[in-house]
């Protein structure tokens, strides 16, 4: 593959972790389209970046010139075959369901050259099963990025069984140039970063249930007693308790091994839609 890399298309830009990829991408000097299933969406994803990038206009760290020469990059779409012309490589972070996905990636398969790889930002499904159901497995690669992902200095590279080794080293090179470190993990549910964050989550959800602490004692013990930047109940809230649960499911039903029980707690918040920061409320009211 000899493909330059010049644009890249972001698929779902209207969620959190959408338009940050595609931020951190814009900022580097690729070529954004970013793509959503309605204007709403994409405005929202464009905004959300915009004021992300204004957030250093105070600090000195980046001038209004190169905002607008970032924000210039970035091209908002809803139509996925006009979003897809004179892409070199795509990253997916849309909703976490197989069929949603692989439903886009058999669409998408259709309009890509034969040399553009996808790169997904899922966080616990399987890789191989996703580059399975995109039918271009070789150039299939999972991409985790962490929330914010402008700010996170880490990008999980997860090889599925057929991801080739030349797409493995083009990957790596899209996440250095994004200015990310990078670590390389095989195949299986929740990858490295999660299979440790998602016990530990839980756990600090379990303590609030047993009612042992409460929400700020048990994140500040963990915040000051193991020098978190936050602690695990106010990171549930940045993360999404339905995106938590999501991959907590996950995990359950993958490994089938108790120590993976989901808190009941957690259930009930996502049930009465209390989803963290982007709802208003979760432990902690915003
Ligand atoms: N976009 C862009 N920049 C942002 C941002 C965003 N969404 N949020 C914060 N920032 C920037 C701020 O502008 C600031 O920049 P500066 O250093 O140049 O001044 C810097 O980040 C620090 O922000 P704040 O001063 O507002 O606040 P904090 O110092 O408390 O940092 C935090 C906020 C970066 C979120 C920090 O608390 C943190 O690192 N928390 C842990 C986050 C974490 O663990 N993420 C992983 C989640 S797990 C995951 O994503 C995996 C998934 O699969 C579940």
């Amino acid at each position: 593959m000899t493909r330059e890399i010049n644009t890249i298309l972001v698929l779902g830009v209207g969620g959190a972790m959408g338009n940050g990829i595609a931020h951190v991408a814009a900022s580097v000097g690729y070529n954004v389209h970013g793509f959503d299933l309605a204007q709403n969406f994409v405005d929202k994803g464009i905004s959300s970046i915009k004021s992300n990038l204004e957030r250093g206009l105070k600090r000195g760290s980046i001038t209004e010139d190169e905002i607008s020469e970032i924000m210039g990059r970035i091209k908002g779409f809803t139509d996925l075959k006009e979003a897809t012309e004179n892409v070199d490589f795509v990253i997916e972070a849309v909703f976490e369901n197989i069929e949603i996905k692989i439903d886009l990636y058999q669409k998408l398969n259709d309009m890509l050259p034969n040399d553009v790889i996808i790169a997904s930002n899922t966080s616990t499904i399987s890789i191989s099963l996703l580059g399975g159901g995109s039918n271009r497995g070789d150039r299939f690669i999972g991409m985790h990025f962490f929330n914010p992902p402008p700010v996170m200095k880490l990008v999980e590279i997860i090889t599925g069984l057929q991801t080739s080794q030349e797409v493995l080293e083009i990957t790596l090179g899209v996440a250095h140039k994004m200015g990310k470190e990078t670590i390389v993990a095989k195949d299986s549910p929740g990858f490295i970063v999660n299979r440790v964050l998602v016990p530990m989550l839980n756990e600090a959800v379990f303590l609030l249930q047993e009612g042992i602490g409460s929400a700020e004692d048990i994140d500040k013990g963990v915040q000051l007693g193991l020098n978190h930047p936050m602690g695990p109940l106010r990171l549930l809230d940045l993360v999404g308790l339905d995106t938590a649960l999501n991959v907590s499911d996950s995990f359950y039903t993958q490994f089938q091994d108790s120590k993976y029980r989901v808190p009941q707690l957690l259930r009930q918040m996502v049930a009465a839609k209390m989803l963290g920061r982007k709802s208003g409320q979760g432990f902690y009211k915003y």
